[in-house]
């Protein structure tokens, strides 16, 4: 596949001399990174504007050839945004294509914006850029999901609802307190974004190859100038960290997970036999053959993406477990992890927003379920301890024979009448009966985070002042 001919060589010439046979298709083919690092370029773009404005800051190119270079690189930046520039696999990458241009469109001055850095600190700057504006965006799209949230549980703080264990009915809860669990677990996802953000907040760019460089430059000058706090402290670990990925990625495997138990819920509460609730068109399809059908397909993606960003985890791990210090070309399989899990994770949480903003709650449905199933028993034995004074454990025997009564007469707890529950335990009285409707259950749990409304509602209004 060699082909040694004259236009291989040409477009190499970036390399000089030493590759002068020319990489083989293979070797470009295996090479490039120009099919996913364009992403980059508005990041790489920015980058090289600092880089170049504090090498003429500190007179280590001229002023002309700074304005040059700067004026090179918006003219570039606007052919791309375009859609004219052309990009070219020879080039390898994203930093080559656009240095390669800046040449084409100013000549020599070009060559001096590589001057004090290496790609290895360039590409470390641009995905760091960019994985901080990628956090930015997640941050505001789990604000706006915990917002849709806190609305529609508002709405529902009163709505009773069965609670589970082991997807067995439990204890009756409410619709509203059910929900506010998801927006702590997104609140904790939030909690992570902005803690990444803080962490990540270095500036590579000067690191150079690994060791630094012998030119006068400010570091602490392009930090600011690119919004970060200050500049990373070690050359050898700027060049071969990626933790700031890492960390991208395990905050959206979390999230992930999160949305997905969320859309496992949405699928589950929308099928006929539970009816909880019903989608919205917007995100459910019909079947092509079944017309009763309505196939929550939005939640079931979600669920799906999943699999997707936890991959993308595992892969950029076992991409970085093997590494020695400083940089190696393994790191160039970064980016594509981390753009495919951040587009992901974006549209699982734009659609999961638009489920829980749209979907219909079946109040009447929820109520009928969570008087099932004995939900109440908890209460009788609660009670039994409060008014008759007995020991939990002998309450909880007494409950369960009155549970096997009702069973075997097919009837609920607040069917059963006195005389026959008193036949089991003398203590108990009518006043019983006020503790076994679900409303009665639900308002009873008034302890600190429980699901009693009163207390569902100031859950609601905590997060209200810090969302
Ligand atoms: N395309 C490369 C990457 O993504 C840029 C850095 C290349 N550095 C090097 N020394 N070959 O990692």
């Amino acid at each position: 596949m060699a082909d040694g001919s004259s236009e291989t060589k040409s477009s190499n010439q970036m390399w000089g001399g030493r590759f002068a046979s020319g990489p083989d298709a293979i070797m470009e083919e295996i090479n490039a990174s120009i099919g996913f690092d364009k992403k980059l370029y508005a990041q790489d773009i920015r980058g090289s504007i600092a880089h170049a404005t504090m090498l003429a800051h500190q007179g280590i190119i001229s002023a002309e050839d700074k304005d040059k270079i700067v004026h090179g690189l918006d003219t570039i930046l606007s052919e791309i945004d375009s859609g004219a520039f052309e990009f070219s696999r020879r080039l390898e990458d994203i930093h080559m294509n656009i240095e390669a241009r800046l040449a084409a469109l100013i000549g020599p001055a070009a060559g001096r914006l590589h001057t004090a850095r290496s790609r290895n600190d360039q590409v470390a700057l641009d995905f760091r850029l960019w994985v901080k504006e990628e956090l930015q965006k997640t941050e505001k799209a789990l604000t706006g999901l915990i917002a849709a949230f806190l609305d529609r549980d508002e709405e529902h703080a009163e709505t009773v609802m069965p609670g589970f264990t082991h997807l067995q009915t439990a204890q009756p809860v409410t619709f509203g307190h059910h929900c506010m669990a998801y927006v702590e677990m997104f609140g904790r996802d939030r909690a992570r974004v902005r803690h990444a953000i803080e962490h990540m907040d270095e500036s590579p760019i000067g690191a150079a190859a690994l060791a630094g460089t012998g030119f006068p430059i400010d570091r602490h000058m392009t930090a600011k100038a690119l919004g970060f706090r200050e500049p990373t402290r070690n050359s050898i670990d700027t060049v071969s960290d990626r933790d700031f990925a890492l960390e991208f990625l395990s905050i959206a495997a979390i999230a992930a997970t999160h949305l997905s138990r969320l859309a496992e819920e949405i699928v589950i509460w929308s099928t006929p036999q539970f009816g909880f609730i019903r989608l919205s068109d917007a995100f459910s399809t019909g079947s092509s053959i079944m017309p009763q059908k309505k196939n929550p397909d939005a939640a079931e993606l979600v669920r799906a993406k999943t699999g997707r960003v936890n991959g993308s985890l595992v892969a950029l791990l076992t991409v970085m477990k093997g590494l020695p210090l400083a940089y190696s070309k393994d790191m160039q399989e970064d980016k594509e992890q981390v753009f495919d899990a951040a587009e992901s994770l974006e549209l699982a949480i734009a659609a999961m927003t638009g489920m829980i903003r749209d979907v219909t709650i079946r109040a009447d449905r929820m109520k009928a379920a969570a008087g099932s199933g004995y939900s109440t028993a908890t209460d009788l034995a609660d009670w039994l301890v409060r008014e008759a004074g007995l020991p939990f454990r002998d309450a909880h025997h007494v409950t369960g024979r009155v549970v096997a009564l009702a069973e075997q007469k097919g009837c609920d707890l607040a069917d059963l009448p006195l005389a026959e529950l008193q036949a089991i335990n003398s203590a108990i009285t009518d006043k019983v009966y006020g503790v076994l409707t679900v409303e009665a259950s639900v308002a009873s749990r008034t302890s600190f985070g429980g699901t009693a409304p009163s207390e569902v509602r100031k859950q609601i209004a905590w997060w209200r002042a810090r969302n």
